[in-house]
């Protein structure tokens, strides 16, 4: 993947790569952090749908409520940060479950967990790997579907990270989320976020929020407006230009061969043996 200028944009804790806009000191701090009771984490492993979610959450809301970045996004300083914000907050993570700190497990702290299909968040990866400064290159697709298999990119294994969430499923403060049921129905899915963040917001309210989250209206937006390089919901870029890609289910079949797509599937049925999946 990466010569050896590059190596530097990852550094590894606890067994998983972080890019090094998460500093070491905070990673190891973090168990330290005091959540609030009233705090919403959302979570997901990259390219799963992280801005969408953040993007309908926000609209439901009409209090006034913060939407951070993410928890592990910089040096020591933000607990500090966070610490000092009075309103409520919402917390993007791409922590897994063993890394949460556990003031927010201890809390039951409402958790909102988005995965998507492995296959095609290891396309969109690719992309973001391709288009994203803060990590590695990687020339070809063959060599990143390798990395992405062993679990060799930044936070990890995707197996690793769906079954450490996936084993809290039953709890009631987690909600799990399909990306591809936001594509399917994504008034059905903004209803379900409303029961479980016992929101009142009437069908009409859902209806528009749907429409200004669809992919184009958020591409758009984004086009339109300019990134505040201190806020971002993603760990590993503030740059919003970079998310909005495609925004499809099925991308993957564009890029895996048929080898590519038996490997990937015996190694699914294999780790994800217990899974409910
Ligand atoms: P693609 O690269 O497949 O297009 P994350 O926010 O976790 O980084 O995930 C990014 C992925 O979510 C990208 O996938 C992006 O296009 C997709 N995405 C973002 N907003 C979306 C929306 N409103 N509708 C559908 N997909 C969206």
């Amino acid at each position: 993947m990466s010569n050896s200028g590059e190596a530097e944009l990852l550094h590894t804790f606890k067994g998983v790569p972080f890019t090094t806009r998460s500093s070491p000191e905070l990673l190891k701090s973090l168990h330290t952090f005091d959540a609030r009771e009233d705090d919403l984490l959302l979570v997901s492993y990259p390219k799963s749908g992280t801005h969408w979610l953040a993007g309908v959450i926000t609209k439901l809301y009409n209090t006034q409520v913060t939407i951070t970045s993410p928890i592990e996004f910089g040096d020591i300083s933000r607990l500090e940060e966070l610490n000092k914000l009075s309103s409520k907050r919402i917390i993007p993570t791409h922590l897994d479950y063993n890394m949460l700190p556990p003031n927010f497990k201890n809390k039951k702290c409402k958790m909102i967990y988005i995965s998507r299909n492995p296959k095609d968040t290891a396309v969109s990866m690719f992309h973001y790997y391709r288009d994203n400064p803060n990590l590695p290159t990687v020339d070809t697709w063959t060599a990143f579907f390798d990395l992405f298999l062993k679990g060799n990119v930044v936070c990890g294994s995707w197996f690793d990270h769906f079954l450490s969430w996936e084993e809290h499923e039953d709890e009631k403060n987690i909600l799990f989320l399909f990306y591809e049921d936001m594509k399917k129905d994504l008034p059905k899915v903004v209803k379900e976020i409303t029961l479980f963040l016992s929101l009142n917001v009437s069908d009409n309210d859902i209806q528009d929020i749907c429409k200004k989250s669809s992919f184009s209206e958020m591409k758009n937006d984004t086009e339109k407006e300019n990134s505040d390089p201190t806020h971002t919901v993603c760990a590993l870029t503030s740059n919003r230009k970079l998310i909005f890609r495609k925004g499809a289910v099925g991308d993957w079949k564009n890029y895996f061969t048929p080898k590519q797509n038996i490997r990937f599937q015996e190694i699914f049925d294999e780790k994800m043996k217990l899974s409910k999946m």
